[in-house]
């Protein structure tokens, strides 16, 4: 049984994506499964981070990005590259913090409480693998402490799964 970690610190933002990472370690193992890892690393993500409401994956399947793991309410399942900010980060395989969903332009909204997101694009070799997708429902939630935390767990992530 895994145990999340009751104790992290989330003053400490660094500190607390260094326990993540860790825990995040633990909890793969040695498997290399993507769907399964990528559904426990939401799960950490979801119970983990704070003022949260969302977290979870896309895919690229070779045309657009299809729903992958999540924890949250249902989301959308097919997004258009280029499209929201999911897609658009995708495309641009660049990262995303959206202080304001509203003013963000084609942001499609999944979740009605979603307010402030932050979108990771997953990237082995040059190819998207898909993108990792946090929402809250606070404005202004992620900075640029959780850009880099959160950009060295997907690392993590991809170095320890096959995706095919
Ligand atoms: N808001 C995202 C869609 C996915 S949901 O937030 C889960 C976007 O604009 O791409």
């Amino acid at each position: 049984m895994f145990t999340l970690n009751q104790e992290i610190n989330t003053q400490d933002k660094p500190i607390f994506y260094k326990d993540l990472a860790n825990s995040l370690h633990l909890l793969l193992g040695e498997e290399r499964d993507s769907i399964a890892n990528m559904a426990n690393m939401a799960s950490l993500l979801y119970f983990s981070l704070p003022t949260i409401n969302w977290s979870g994956f896309y895919l690229f399947d070779g045309k657009e990005l299809v729903l992958g793991p999540f924890h949250g309410k249902p989301a959308c399942v097919r997004i258009q590259m280029g499209k929201g900010v999911c897609g658009t980060s995708a495309l641009n395989k660049e990262i995303l913090l959206i202080n304001n969903v509203h003013e963000f332009p084609g942001h499609i909204a999944c979740d009605a409480d979603s307010k402030s997101e932050i979108v990771i694009p997953l990237i082995k070799g040059e190819k998207i693998i898909g993108v990792l997708d946090i929402d809250s429902p606070i404005y202004s939630r992620f900075d640029n402490d959780d850009k880099v935390g959160l950009l060295y767990l997907t690392e993590i992530l991809l170095s320890a799964t096959d995706f095919t």
